[in-house]
C-alpha cells in the first residue's frame, strides 16, 4: 500500500456522515481487461467509438454496430472487477452519510463487485431495447444468434446504451447532477472527461463547495480543478485512496 495516495480527506468524509460521489469512467475497467475508449486499444477494426457508436450508424449497418457490441459483450463477459472496482464498493460499506457511484461505463462490473447504490448514465451492455415496443431486457446470453437480434413483437433490438447524439436518461442525469451538488467529496476515476453532459459534474461538485479528487494515469481536463491529483492505475491506487489491501 502506498500511503502517499491515502486521503484523509475521503476517508473523514466517509466517516462523519458526508456525501460521497464517485464519477468512474473507462480506466476504471482497464485492469479488468475492457479496452477504453481513447487508448490505442480502443480501436474495433480501425473504428473509433465515435463512428459507431451513434443512432445514425446503427440506421445504416445494424449488423456492423452489432458486431461491434457482441465484441465488446464476448470481452466483458470474461473479465472480473478489479481492485478498483473492489475499493468502490468497500467505501460504499463504510459511508455513514450519502454514497453514490456515477459510471460511464456500460460493462455492469461494478454490479458485479458488489456497489449498490449506483446510476449507469451511459446504459449496460447487457441490456436490449426493442425499437418497435420499447421493451428493455437483460440478455447475459453471447453470442445473441443472428444480427440483428429481433424482440418476440418483431421488432429489431438494439443495444440498451446511450449513443453520441442521443440524450441520456432524465432521471438518472437529475439525480447524478443533484448528488454532484450535494457531495462533500467526489473521486474522479478513470475518465479522460471529454464526454458531457457527465464531464460537467466535477465543476457542479467543486462550485458547490465539494472537494475533487482524480484519479488517472495522466493528467486531464479536470485535473485543473481537483484538489487532489493522483496519477497511476485505479487499481492500486483507489485502495490506497480508502486504505485498505485487496
Ligand atoms: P476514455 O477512454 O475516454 O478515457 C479513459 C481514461 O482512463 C483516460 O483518461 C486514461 O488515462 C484513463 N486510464 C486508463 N487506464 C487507467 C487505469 N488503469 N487507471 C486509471 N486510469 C486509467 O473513457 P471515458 O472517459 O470513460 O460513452 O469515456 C467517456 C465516454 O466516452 C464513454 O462512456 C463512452 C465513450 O464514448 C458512450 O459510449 C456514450
Amino acid at each position: 500500500m502506498d500511503a502517499s495516495n491515502r486521503s484523509d480527506r475521503l476517508v473523514a468524509a466517509a466517516e462523519s456522515g458526508g456525501g460521497i460521489v464517485i464519477l468512474a469512467g473507462a480506466g476504471m475497467s482497464a485492469e479488468s481487461g475492457v479496452p477504453t475508449f481513447r487508448g490505442a486499444d480502443g480501436l474495433w477494426r480501425n473504428f473509433r467509438a465515435e463512428d459507431l457508436a451513434t443512432p445514425g450508424a446503427f440506421a445504416r449497418d445494424p449488423v456492423l454496430v452489432w458486431e461491434w457490441y457482441e465484441w465488446r459483450r464476448g470481452l466483458v463477459a470474461e473479465c472480473e472487477p478489479n481492485a478498483a472496482h473492489s475499493a468502490v464498493t468497500e467505501l460504499e460499506n463504510r459511508v455513514t452519510g450519502s454514497f453514490l457511484l456515477v459510471t460511464q461505463n456500460v460493462d455492469g462490473l461494478h454490479r458485479v463487485a458488489g456497489t449498490r447504490n449506483y446510476r449507469e448514465v451511459h446504459g449496460c451492455l447487457w441490456e436490449t431495447r426493442c425499437l418497435g415496443c420499447g421493451d428493455v431486457v437483460e440478455r447475459r446470453d453471447h453470442p445473441l444468434g443472428e444480427l440483428p437480434p429481433k424482440c418476440t413483437c418483431g421488432g429489431t433490438l438494439r443495444p440498451n446504451v446511450v449513443w453520441f447524439g442521443e440524450n441520456l436518461p432524465e432521471a438518472t442525469l437529475s439525480s447524478a447532477f443533484a448528488a454532484a451538488g450535494e457531495c462533500d467529496v467526489m473521486v474522479v476515476a478513470g475518465t479522460s472527461g471529454v464526454v458531457y453532459p457527465i464531464a460537467h459534474l466535477p465543476r457542479i461538485a467543486k462550485d458547490a463547495g465539494g472537494y475533487v479528487i482524480e484519479v488517472n494515469l495522466e493528467r486531464t481536463p479536470i485535473s485543473t480543478l481537483a484538489d487532489e491529483v493522483h496519477l497511476g492505475p485505479a487499481g492500486e491506487v483507489l485502495p490506497d485512496l480508502v486504505g485498505v489491501t485487496f
